[in-house]
């Protein structure tokens, strides 16, 4: 099937037709030797050059590695793969690494210049597309097709956890005052950027935006989404919890939860309660929620 999608000036034909010859019944074009590596709950990553560390350039990236894995586990070749905040553009690249047609929305036209940028560093492959657009995640189903999309990858806005000044408090002396110290790590401060919402309101927007992904979904895609538990004022806040809830309520199936263990990226972190409050950081791992359309 060749989907026509219409934005701004262009218009960008993107396939969704599987380009390996697998069994019809295989989830992915794995091997059996890399599907058992895949079977791991605790996953870890290292960023590699290619990836964007700069936080000005964005302060929020994943890296392609764990866009590579996700994408490698849940599509075949040829295959039409989504992300609807789409950022730098990190699951994108993943996708024209891995042969996966691919699209992404995120409400910063600056963040899809610098993705459109990544895509165009890359040599060009004749088979798939990887287009990125501006617009609110509210709005994709207007530009897709129903049960065209095999996988949903994305890591959202953390509500609005990072809408403050930044004190690092899991860092000690004079690595405290380092240059994110009193810097606003968020995205913009437009009212539909789910970076500004209160965990209530976040969570109604998640099911709304999911809910009306519902239905571009093929039956038993995955729908994978990287969010971590954050502290505000000596309290957990459970951000996963509100994304499971908001992905029940509009009909996805929670199938896994894998952690993203991030202790070989985070370095020189403080003691961070001693020696009177068992808080560990939160900074050290992330949930992969791995849902799908039952
Ligand atoms: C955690 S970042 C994604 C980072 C991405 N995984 C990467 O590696 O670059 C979340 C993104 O969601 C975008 N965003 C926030 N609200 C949005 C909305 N309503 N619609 C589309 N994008 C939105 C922000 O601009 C931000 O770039």
């Amino acid at each position: 099937m060749t989907l026509l999608i219409e934005r701004e000036t262009t218009a960008v034909r993107l396939n969704n037709d599987r380009l390996c010859d697998c069994p019809p019944n295989h989830i992915n074009c794995m091997t059996a030797k890399e599907w058992i590596k895949s079977q791991l709950g605790v996953w870890q990553f290292y960023y590699e050059s290619r990836d964007i560390r700069d936080k000005n350039a964005h302060p929020a990236t994943f890296p392609i590695a764990l866009a590579a894995r996700c994408i490698s586990l849940f599509s075949h070749e040829g295959e039409l793969v989504l992300d609807p905040f789409v950022g730098s553009g990190t699951t994108l690249v993943a996708a024209k690494d891995l042969n996966r047609n691919a699209i992404g929305f995120d409400l910063k036209q600056e963040y899809v210049d610098l993705c459109r940028q990544r895509l165009d560093d890359l040599p060009e492959l004749a088979d798939t597309t990887q287009a990125a657009f501006s617009a609110d995640a509210r709005t994709i189903q207007e530009y897709l097709e129903p049960e065209t999309v095999s996988l949903i990858l994305t890591s959202p806005p953390y509500a609005n956890l990072l809408n403050r000044p930044r004190l690092n408090k899991s860092r000690r002396g004079a690595a405290r005052k380092n240059e994110q110290y009193l810097k606003t790590e968020q995205y913009s401060q437009d009212t539909r950027d789910l970076g500004t919402l209160d965990l209530d309101d976040y969570q109604e927007a998640m099911a709304e935006i999911y809910g009306r992904l519902f239905p571009v979904l093929k039956e038993r895609g995955h729908c994978v989404i990287d969010v971590p538990d954050m502290w505000l004022d000596n309290r957990r806040i459970t951000i996963h919890t509100a994304v499971v809830e908001a992905l029940r309520s509009v009909g996805y199936e929670l199938r896994n939860t894998i952690i993203w263990d991030r202790t070989n990226i985070v370095n020189r972190v403080g003691i961070f309660g001693w020696p009177s409050n068992y808080i560990t950081m939160g900074t050290t791992f992330e949930y992969l929620l791995d849902f799908w359309k039952p």
